[in-house]
Parts: C-alpha cells; structure tokens; sequence
C-alpha cells in the first residue's frame, strides 16, 4: 500500500501527532510510516499503532504525500539528503524542528511545499498550541491540510514566518511560565493551611477551568477580572498584591525576553 504519511523521527512529538491521526481517522496505520533509528522504538510504534517502522527514512519516505520531520534541530543536516531524493514527487513538508526556518527547508527540498509548524508540549495530551508558517510553494489547499494535521493534537494558527519567534515567546515558552505560577499557587494555598495535594487539585483545576471559561465565551480577560473582584472584597485585595509585585510586567518581560532569545539562537 502507498504510504501517506512519512515521518523522520519516532520521538515524542511524533507520537502525539500519530496516535490522534489515527484516533481522528485522519489516516488508517497503513497509511503512515515512521523512520526511527532506534530498534526499540520502532517496535513500541509497530506494537502500540501498527503504524509501519523503518531503520532507514528513506523507505518511509517513498510514497509518502506527506512528510513530517520531527527530528530534533541538531539532527536535520543528517536528514536533508532523505528529503533531496523525494523532492522529485512534491510531497507536502511539514516541519516542526524548532528554529529552522523555512529557507533552510526549502533548500533542502527544492520546489516543495513546506509548512513550518511550532508545536507546544501540552499537544502531548491534545491540548496544544501549534502555529504555522507556509512556505513559497505552499497552496491553500496544502495549508488546510496542514492545519488538520496539527488540529489532531490541538488548536492551530497561521503566522507569518517571521512572527514564529514570538510565537516561541507566548505559546512555546508559555507551559514553563504557567507550570511555575502553578507552582506558585499550590505553595500560596500550603501558606494558608491546605494540604498539598488539596492545593494541587485547586490551583490546576482553577487555572484550567479560568482558560475554559475565556475561551468558550469570548469573554475578555478585564470583563472577567472585573465580574470577579467585589468592592472591598477577596479577590481585588489579592489582585492588589499582584500589581504591587508587577506580575503584568514580568510576564509581558517574559515573552519579550523568550522572543529574543529564540531570534538570539536562531541567527547564532
Ligand atoms: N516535545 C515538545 O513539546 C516540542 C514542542 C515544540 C517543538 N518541538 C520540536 O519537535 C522536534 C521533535 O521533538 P521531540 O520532543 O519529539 O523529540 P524526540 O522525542 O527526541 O524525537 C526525535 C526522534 O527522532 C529520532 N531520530 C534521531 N535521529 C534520527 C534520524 N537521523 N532519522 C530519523 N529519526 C531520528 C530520535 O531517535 P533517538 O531517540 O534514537 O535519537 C527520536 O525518536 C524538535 O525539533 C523540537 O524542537 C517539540
């Protein structure tokens, strides 16, 4: 059977995208082929997905419609010639290495359509937050099955390429910035008595139900702040030490200073 789906690289990423493809019938497993260097891999893959497994990518890659490289950074220049011998048949790229651009991609694998996408680490557990960027050669029509692709494991924009920096800043970096306010309620509540485990279970399912509520309904984060803070009451008086301790600035530094460091890394 011609494959539809090639991978280069059976890691974590990869794994996330190809159970939920398979999960969304997005592709059958005899659709989709994982080039992994890794024996025991490769048979968790076989054995978990019955996805078909190669040693080499180039037998993953040789029907493939679609390619997607999620290999690390430091592993593509090993790969560009598996990419150079399938570009006669135009397939579809959809890189998700951080920092490489699409030029770089595209000439690695000339005259294709490439989408570059930046993936967060909650589309581990299908939650994730994937931008997109189209390259030169790049249709609509390519660009919407990018886009179901990467809506396997969550939600997806388009950006244009040069916006994937701060991207990086916001969505990428922004799990570390969240695990660490997270962090911090959690020691808030141990400070005023509550178990950990009790304070765990608070401050997630607080953090999590506050971005629900914001997303299902389009509520604007100040009509929120200001239906929850009563006068005199709890909620505005905690709201107070947060201004007096400059959380806003500190997280608008935060993305700022992780956009620069991702355009640092990426011209070094
Ligand atoms: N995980 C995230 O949350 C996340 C978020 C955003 C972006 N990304 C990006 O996604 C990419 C993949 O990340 P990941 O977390 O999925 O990494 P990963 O788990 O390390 O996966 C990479 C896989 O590629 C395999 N590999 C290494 N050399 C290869 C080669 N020559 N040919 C084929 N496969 C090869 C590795 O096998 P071995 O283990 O045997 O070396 C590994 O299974 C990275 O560029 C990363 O920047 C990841």
């Amino acid at each position: 059977l011609p494959t539809k789906l090639g991978v280069i690289g059976g890691g974590v990423m990869a794994e996330a995208l190809i159970s939920r493809l398979l999960a969304h019938n997005t592709y059958t497993a005899d659709d989709i082929a994982v080039g992994e260097p890794t024996a025991a891999r490769r048979q968790f893959l076989l054995d978990t997905y019955g996805v078909t497994v190669c040693d080499r990518n180039g037998d993953a890659l040789a029907t493939a419609e679609t390619v997607l490289v999620a290999v690390k950074p430091q592993v593509f220049t090993h790969i560009t010639g598996d990419l150079a011998a399938i570009t006669a048949a135009r397939p579809l790229i959809l890189s998700i290495m951080a920092g490489v651009p699409l030029q770089t991609l595209e000439a690695a694998a000339p005259q294709c359509p490439v989408v570059r996408a930046m993936p967060n680490t909650p589309a581990t557990v299908g939650a994730g937050m994937t931008a997109i960027a189209a390259g030169q050669h790049v249709t609509p029509d390519h660009l919407a099955q990018a886009d179901a692709i990467f809506a396997a494991v969550g939600e997806v924009v388009t950006v244009p390429e040069h916006l994937m920096d701060a991207v990086t800043g916001l969505s990428g970096s922004g799990p570390g910035y969240l695990a660490v306010i997270i962090e911090a309620l959690i020691d808030g509540g141990v400070s005023v008595g509550l178990p950990r485990a009790t304070a765990q279970t608070l401050a997630i399912q607080t953090v999590l139900g506050t971005a629900t509520l914001l997303q299902t309904t389009d509520l604007h984060p100040a009509v929120l702040k200001d239906r929850v803070t009563s006068p005199g009451g709890t909620t505005i008086t905690g709201i107070a030490e947060l201004e007096a301790a400059g959380v806003r600035s500190a997280l608008i530094e935060a993305v700022k200073a992780a956009c620069q460091r991702s355009q640092d890394l990426g011209s070094a």
